[in-house]
């Protein structure tokens, strides 16, 4: 029986792991996402197209393999009809190829209004939410109260919607916030029948089939564990478990059938919305990588917070998950820095420690070590082009710290812009 691999972020999101999904999936039977929503967006570049997927998995240009929604995941049909129709103008045809869990969660357009009324009680100390809805449908799945593709197939369905609906409007009534409108109501509804044109799947009986048949299976996480519910940054997270445990749940697959973890990092770090960032740059250097590194969401558009690769972050995410390998991403956007630095421990009410505090808003220091700069331009190379040295110490610097070997080298946002590492000298 085959094993599921893991490609999730380690980070606070936007690593990059779109692109190398889609680099990916050649080797890859079925691509499933296992967590999030529409909170996510997964960029792939190739043949001059740039696309931003949310919902949808990143394996889906590619034609060889399953795009499975898993039952972890959150869909608003609005958004999800939207991203079928760029799909459709596009010509990629997915009738055959996306496959959507019965028990994933309807993300409803009350949710959404729960959400904006939700960040707006909390003025200052916001999340910085998406505004997807992503939290208030989470905690109707956790407080059983959910609505989920299956029911969509069910006579009850209208009274399940208008019972919740009802329910959340008493909410908004308590918060001060206006209703749902019968336009996006409308809309809501028109945009359940494209979910129809889909096959709606016990996805957990599907895949571990597929496993048993011998197929692979390349999980996709969304956003990054320091985003996770119970690992991340809190309360500044999302509310799923972005980890890798995430996969097992959300997608109904055993522990011991997991196999590779792919932990995808960029090269430095960034962070969209509100909560700690210990090693976030407010000079200059913050802003020319966030000018060079177009460090702008994919999802919101919003500015990305940037700053050094921090190194007890990675760990933490690296042993949390399980991580069996590492992709560095954006390595490119380095390219001009003389030096560069590295977070490799944090002082805590003065004392130095390589571990992650409780709280990370208590006042952390990082302190940095510098290396040279490779002051070359990456764009161009290509998969047996020598690295240079000082980029080669900067990677066995990562790997020396993590005990992990970096797979993968990307050096721009195209599929092609990719250098696959000979690891096999390194042990894990
Ligand atoms: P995801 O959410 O993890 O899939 O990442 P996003 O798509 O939100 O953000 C990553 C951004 O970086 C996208 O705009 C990608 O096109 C871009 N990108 C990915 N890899 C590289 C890279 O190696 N170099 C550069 N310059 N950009 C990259
Ligand atoms: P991908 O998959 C980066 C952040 C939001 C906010 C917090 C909670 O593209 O990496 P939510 O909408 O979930 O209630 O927001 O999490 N966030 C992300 N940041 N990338 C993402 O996804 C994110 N999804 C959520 O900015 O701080
Ligand atoms: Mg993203």
């Amino acid at each position: 029986m085959k094993k599921v691999d893991v490609l999730l972020g380690l980070q606070w999101g936007d690593e990059g792991k779109g692109k190398i999904v889609d680099v990916l999936t050649p080797k890859y039977d079925v691509i499933a996402r296992f967590q999030g929503g529409p909170n996510a967006g997964h960029t792939l570049e190739f043949e001059g197209i740039k696309h931003v997927l949310h919902t949808i998995p990143s394996g889906i240009f590619r034609k060889n393999a399953i795009n499975v929604v898993g039952n972890g995941v959150v869909i608003d049909p609005i958004i999800f009809k939207r991203e079928i129709t760029a799909l459709d103008k596009l010509n990629v045809n997915v009738s055959s190829t996306l496959k959507i869990s019965k028990k994933a969660h309807l993300i409803l357009p009350t949710h959404r209004l729960l959400d904006a009324a939700s960040e707006a009680a909390k003025g200052n100390s916001k999340i910085g939410s998406t505004l997807k809805g992503i939290g208030p449908t989470y905690m109707d799945k956790t407080g059983r109260n959910g609505l989920r593709v299956g029911d969509f197939l069910t006579e009850k369905f209208k009274e399940k919607y208008t019972f919740l609906k009802e329910k959340h409007e008493q909410i908004l009534k308590q918060f001060g916030a206006e209703t749902v409108s019968t336009e996006v109501e409308n809309e809501w509804f028109e945009s359940l029948e494209t979910l129809k044109r889909f096959e709606l799947i016990d996805s957990e009986q599907y895949l571990n089939n597929k496993l048993k048949d011998g197929r692979s299976v390349l999980a996709e996480g969304a956003q990054g564990s320091l985003l996770d519910i119970d690992f991340g940054s809190y309360p500044f997270v999302t509310s799923s478990n972005t980890v890798c445990a995430g996969a097992c749940t959300g997608l109904g697959v055993a522990p011991n059938r997991i196999g590779n973890v792919i932990g995808i990092f960029k090269a430095y770090c960034t962070r969209v919305g509100s909560g700690p960032f210990p090693t976030e740059l407010f000079d200059e250097i913050g802003e020319d990588l966030c000018r060079i590194g177009h460090e702008y969401g994919s999802t919101t558009g919003r500015k990305r917070r940037c700053g050094w690769l921090d190194i007890p972050a990675l760990n933490y995410a690296i042993m949390i998950n399980g991580v069996t390998e590492l992709n560095m991403l954006k390595t490119d956007v380095l390219d001009s820095f003389d030096t560069i630095k590295v977070c490799t421990q944090y002082k805590v009410n003065g004392e130095l420690t390589d571990q992650m505090p409780f709280d990370l808003t208590e006042t952390v220091e990082p302190v940095y070590i510098e290396m040279k700069g490779w002051k070359t331009d990456l764009t161009k190379f290509t998969n047996g082009d020598p690295l240079p040295q000082e980029l080669q110490d900067y990677i066995a610097f990562i790997e020396e710290q993590t005990g992990v070997p970096i797979s993968v080298v990307s050096v721009g946002p195209d599929r092609e812009q990719t250098l696959f590492q000979n690891v096999s000298s390194i042990t894990v």
